[in-house]
């Protein structure tokens, strides 16, 4: 097998190994892609900034994010249908990031359940909500996040309506997976995946399994998307406070104006992100968007975080230094979990954390907590 050295690695490795379908899933964008684009690019046109000569030989990448401690400012997005891109994907990640020392997000879309993982890890993890159409449904997802005892509660506020994904639709994409000849010819390429997924015990949404009043696929993903809401407003993320009392995270905030709207909530931290360039395409890329709401909210309860681009340790540098407290990766984390399953995984934060620490070095920086603008080139 190649030699893995970074993520790039382990992406050329998932798209040997997952299905088309399931790899573009992950790997591509809304519309004409042009947000998702941007989120890359602009992170790579930032410069840092050489120093040299500064004793660099004890250094700390550790933190703390909303109170928890960690390895390295980085947490696991959520994302969905984690469990088709290896058999039990969730508990593989959630493991993997727990083990290094940095929180695991499990989706509302996953395909093991907020009890599968529970039962299987032994510390809290993040649960993610999308509030839908049907309230009672939406409540009894956070009453089972308090019984798992979940630390923190991630609220998306950016999905109240799908962005087109091309891809999604050209390649058929079902879950659980539908087996057209197209798929099924890509499918027999992929014997790995045959054996870890589709012979798995898991192949649908765990956490809407309740809600399945049928076993046909269209009357499942149907019934999902009559449950995005669209007429979500400020009122509900207040609705979700009174009945979570623990630590909350607003996720998908791009524009100042939300961004002071949601810092009136008194969230925990607020998530500057576009989805991953999923929803809106033509939004602004999240490192742009970064700086300008940390001007605004900057310095207040809410903690500010990024994600969208994520991929190295130099990343999570240049969004540090431009104010975030901490970074979240989704087609990163999906890469190496598909490459690799939990040691994926596990590879893909050591990778990661290696790049911030010597970048870290490279800049004359010993503590993260000392980044700050005067390590970027300006
Ligand atoms: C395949 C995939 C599925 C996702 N599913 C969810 C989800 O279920 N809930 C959610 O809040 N965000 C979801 N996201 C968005 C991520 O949480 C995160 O915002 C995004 O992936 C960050 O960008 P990156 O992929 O460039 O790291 C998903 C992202 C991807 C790539």
């Amino acid at each position: 097998m190649a030699v893995v050295t970074n993520i790039q690695d382990l992406r050329a490795i998932a798209m040997r190994k997952v299905p088309r379908a399931i790899f573009h899933y992950a790997d591509r964008g809304s519309y004409d892609e042009t947000t998702l684009a941007a989120n890359r690019a602009d992170l790579a046109a930032i410069g840092l900034r050489q120093r040299v000569m500064i004793d660099v030989s004890d250094r700390s990448t550790a933190t703390t994010l909303i109170g928890e401690k960690v390895a390295l400012p980085l947490a696991i997005a959520p994302t969905g249908l984690t469990g088709l891109f290896h058999g039990d994907g969730e508990i593989h990640g959630c493991r993997a990031a727990q083990a290094a020392g940095i929180p695991f997000t499990l989706s509302t879309m996953s395909i093991c359940s907020i009890e599968d993982v529970a039962g299987a890890v032994d510390k809290p993890f993040w649960f993610q909500l999308y509030v839908m159409r049907d309230r009672k449904f939406s409540e009894s997802l956070v009453e089972r996040a308090k019984a798992a005892k979940c630390s923190a509660l991630v609220l998306t506020l950016d999905l109240q309506i799908q962005g087109q994904r091309h891809n999604d639709i050209k390649n058929g994409l079902a879950v659980p997976p539908k087996l057209t000849l197209a798929n099924a010819l890509d499918i027999a390429t992929k014997p790995r995946w045959i054996a870890s997924v589709l012979m798995g015990r898991r192949h649908s949404f765990g956490n809407l399994a309740v809600r399945q009043e049928s076993d046909s696929l269209s009357t499942l993903s149907q019934w999902i998307a009559g449950q995005f809401d669209p007429s979500l407003s400020w009122k509900d993320v207040e609705w979700v406070r009174s009945i979570w009392p623990g630590k909350l995270i607003l996720k998908g905030i791009l524009d100042v104006e939300d961004a002071k709207i949601a810092a009136q909530t008194g969230a925990d931290a607020i998530v500057v992100s576009n989805h991953g360039g999923r929803q809106l395409d033509g939004a602004v890329s999240t490192i742009k968007a970064l700086p300008r709401i940390v001007d605004a909210i900057g310095g207040g309860k809410s903690e500010i975080w990024f994600d969208g681009g994520v991929q190295s340790g130099q990343d999570i540098l240049k969004a540090r230094a431009l104010g975030a407290k901490g970074c979240m990766m989704g087609k990163a984390f999906l890469w190496s979990l598909a490459a690799g399953g939990q040691a994926g995984v596990a590879q893909a934060i050591e990778i990661i954390r290696k790049e911030l620490d010597v970048s870290m070095a490279l800049t004359g920086t010993r503590d993260i907590e000392q980044v700050d603008r005067s390590v970027l080139e300006l």
